[in-house]
């Protein structure tokens, strides 16, 4: 296998198959923080994207997914045609847009057979774009030995999500899926990228985090995440600092005097509270208190939903149900407007707590959540 080695492939011959896997992911807490340069603490899902890969020495890239919308499982482009800024395409979008971002940025990849399959739900807010983007940029990078390391594939996925598909996110997803590690959350510093892992086992403690999929599919490039983001931005320069990350707890009440607009003040509220809640959750898992995280979760919440305003009604539902069930705490994660909610409850009541939400929903004439364990697994990797 010539992968990683840099040869020049032979004309005619594919080469260098292998396989490759990327996880979504959770955000534990620090929501709405990366665009703003802020801290954010994900750890990666075992639901994951896995890729087999090839080599094409034509320039065609042809990509599959058994899971695509019917009619788009096989697409085949020319790499050399593609090119951002036609509006979304669907799926293809995000590996095609990495290649795309990899040429861009000057690496010389050619084409390329990549098939996918994925056990991560699209549209619960648990990152299989990015999953989609990390593992298509590792594939690559292995397949023509570009020596690209982690934060760079990140940052290449990022662009293919930004400028190529579109959707005007953060560095948070790109690099859970590429750099999250077992059993650790990744503190991650979005203004630097400087990042550590925190020992995050709730298991070890008889607890459990329950991770409830509301199921209303969300899209990012859809308008409201840009608005947020473009509101944070206008409080930023309304205040005269490069990022809202810059404005500190204790200087919070005099940027809210100096801001006129109602929404500026929210959105500011919000991104410099939850800055301050990433380090006090950092704070309470340091010294042992896992419990003592259960709060802070449901602080979190009721700042996205109050301020920030990215939730909806079956993310709050969750909230409320498990809340009273006797969770320890509870929050929306991930951009909201839909997707999944995390739980953490002690082990001896995870059931009755799923219980009392799936009980809620039905009540409500909501179809079932989808519920599962959230453990902190592994980044991405080769497999074969
Ligand atoms: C989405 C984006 C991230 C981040 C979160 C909100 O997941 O992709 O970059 O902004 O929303 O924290």
């Amino acid at each position: 296998m010539s992968a990683g080695r840099g040869e020049a492939p032979r004309a005619g011959v594919r080469e260098a198959a292998g396989v490759w896997e990327a996880p979504g992911r959770v955000n534990l807490i620090g929501e709405h923080t990366d665009y703003n340069d802020g801290l954010v603490m994900p750890f990666a899902l075992d639901l994951t994207v896995v890729a087999e890969a090839r080599r094409r020495d034509d320039g065609v890239l042809r990509l599959s997914s058994d899971g695509a919308e019917p009619g788009r499982e096989t697409v085949r482009l020319e790499v050399a045609d593609l090119a951002p800024g036609h509006g979304p395409r669907g799926w293809t979008d995000y590996p095609a847009g990495v290649v795309w971002a990899l040429r861009a940025a000057g690496h010389r990849v050619g084409g390329a057979e990549l098939r996918y399959t994925s056990t991560l739900p699209a549209g619960a807010g648990l990152s299989s774009s990015a999953a989609l983007e990390v593992v298509t940029a590792l594939a690559l990078n292995d397949l023509y030995g570009l020596g690209l390391d982690r934060t760079e594939l990140a940052l290449l996925a990022r662009r293919a999500e930004n400028d190529y598909a579109g959707a005007p996110t953060g560095i948070m997803d790109q690099m859970a899926s590429a750099c999250c590690t077992e059993g650790r959350a990744l503190v991650l510093d979005t203004r630097d990228l400087t990042r550590r892992d925190i020992p995050f086992d709730p298991g070890a403690e008889g607890l459990a985090l329950l991770l409830l999929d509301t199921r209303v599919t969300h899209a990012h490039s859809t308008g409201e995440y840009g608005r947020r983001r473009a509101g944070c931005e206008a409080a930023a320069r309304a205040l005269g600092v490069r990022a809202l990350r810059d404005i500190g707890p204790g200087e919070l009440a005099d940027a809210l005097g100096r801001l006129g607009d109602p929404e500026l003040r929210r959105l500011t509220r919000h991104v410099v509270t939850e800055n301050e809640r990433v380090a006090r959750v950092v704070a309470a898992l340091t010294a042992g208190d896992v419990r003592g995280v259960g709060p802070l979760l449901t602080e979190g919440h009721a700042s996205l939903r109050d301020d920030f305003r990215v939730s909806c009604p079956e993310l709050d539902l969750v909230v409320a149900a498990a809340l009273d069930a006797g969770a320890l705490g509870a929050r929306m994660t991930g951009g909201g407007f839909g997707g999944s909610a995390i739980v953490l409850t002690e082990v001896a009541t995870a059931a009755a707590v799923t219980g009392a939400v799936e009980r809620a929903f039905a009540e409500a004439s909501l179809g079932a959540p989808v519920a599962r364990m959230a453990r902190p697994a592994g980044g991405a990797r080769r497999l074969a």
